[in-house]
């Protein structure tokens, strides 16, 4: 029986505890560091890397070529290893880099599994199989098995409840390159004004589980990469919950574009998006300059500035 055969008849649950020991293990050295302090590079714009995203893929690469030395890798820092194998492993050995660099204590190492069949073309997906997302300061692992469901600390979970946006809690995330190039901030408005709130934490893996978890509603964001969402793109569905395009057409990989939720919001997302994007039911505030002219009045004279 060759290798390859053996690798995929090993079961889907045994392939995810042994990921999540690989997930603990670099999430314990992600703490270290951060404990540590590490220095800032600059990967463009404001996209920053540091020692710990670094040293910390080479870890999960070398950890997953141990468990899996048929299986492919496709890591945020550059690893690309037999990617033309069955399965391909999507790394992001720390999302919420930003964050990290700043102390502030949300990111996680995100792991997710696609299955590639033999014949599956290079610009087409495979199926996403298995998904290990681990957050080291709060101690919380949240994997997923296709068709298994999914689970924070071993525990099922499901999205959440709620029927409707206006009593949601969402969130997305902003690009750290071609920022001006973004259009969210318009979006983000829109949504602020129509829901109970939106979060804006700084780690897209983290955001796609929580939605897993019921924490939230939803999660949209503009322009992200299958090592930000393969894992919890698996954690949503696998709780019951939904990803698609913003269009509500069928996710891909590639997409970059996501729109994650509990399933029962879905529509009145989609159709948010679609009336945004027409620039229909826009809801107005004030500008500053109309804001600072109003406060002005308020206060009356001498009053008025700052
Ligand atoms: C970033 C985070 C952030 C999202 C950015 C991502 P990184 O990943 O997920 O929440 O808004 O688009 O690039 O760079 O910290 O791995
Ligand atoms: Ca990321
Ligand atoms: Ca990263």
């Amino acid at each position: 029986m060759s290798g390859a055969l053996q690798q995929a008849e090993m079961p889907l649950a045994s392939v995810v505890a042994r990921a999540s020991e690989i997930a603990r293990e670099a999430g314990a050295r992600l703490k270290e560091f951060f404990a540590a302090g590490v220095e800032t590079e600059y990967k463009g714009d404001v996209d920053l890397v540091t020692v710990a995203d670094r040293t910390v893929e080479k870890l999960i690469r070398l950890r997953l070529g141990e468990a899996f030395p048929e299986h492919g890798i496709y890591g945020e820092e550059g690893t690309r290893e037999r990617l033309e194998g069955e399965y391909r492993w999507y790394v992001d050995p720390l999302d919420g880099t930003t964050n990290f660099a700043h102390g502030f204590p949300q990111f996680c190492v995100s792991m997710g599994l696609e299955k590639r069949p033999a014949g599956t073309g290079t610009d087409s997906d495979g199926t996403l199989v298995a998904g290990v997302i681990y957050d080291p300061m709060r101690d919380e692992l949240f994997t997923a098995e296709r068709g298994g469901g999914a689970w924070l600390n071993g525990r099922p979970m499901k999205v959440s409840p709620t029927r409707v946006l206006a009593e949601s809690l969402i969130a997305t995330g902003f690009p750290s390159r071609k920022r001006h190039a973004s259009p969210n901030i318009h979006f983000y408005h829109e949504f602020t004004l129509r829901s109970h709130g939106v979060r804006r934490a700084g780690s897209a893996a983290l955001d796609l589980a929580y939605v897993a978890a019921g924490r939230m509603e939803a999660f949209w964001e503009f322009n992200l990469n299958p090592w930000d969402t393969a894992a919890g793109i698996l954690l949503v569905t696998e709780a019951g919950g939904k990803v698609t395009g913003f269009a509500g057409e069928s996710y891909k990989l590639d997409s970059r574009e996501i729109l994650a939720s509990n399933g029962l919001i879905h529509e009145e997302l989609v159709k948010m998006f679609e009336a945004l994007f027409a620039g229909r039911d826009l809801e107005p505030i004030p500008t500053p300059q109309e804001y600072a002219k109003q406060r002005a009045a308020r206060l009356g004279p001498g009053q008025s500035k700052a």
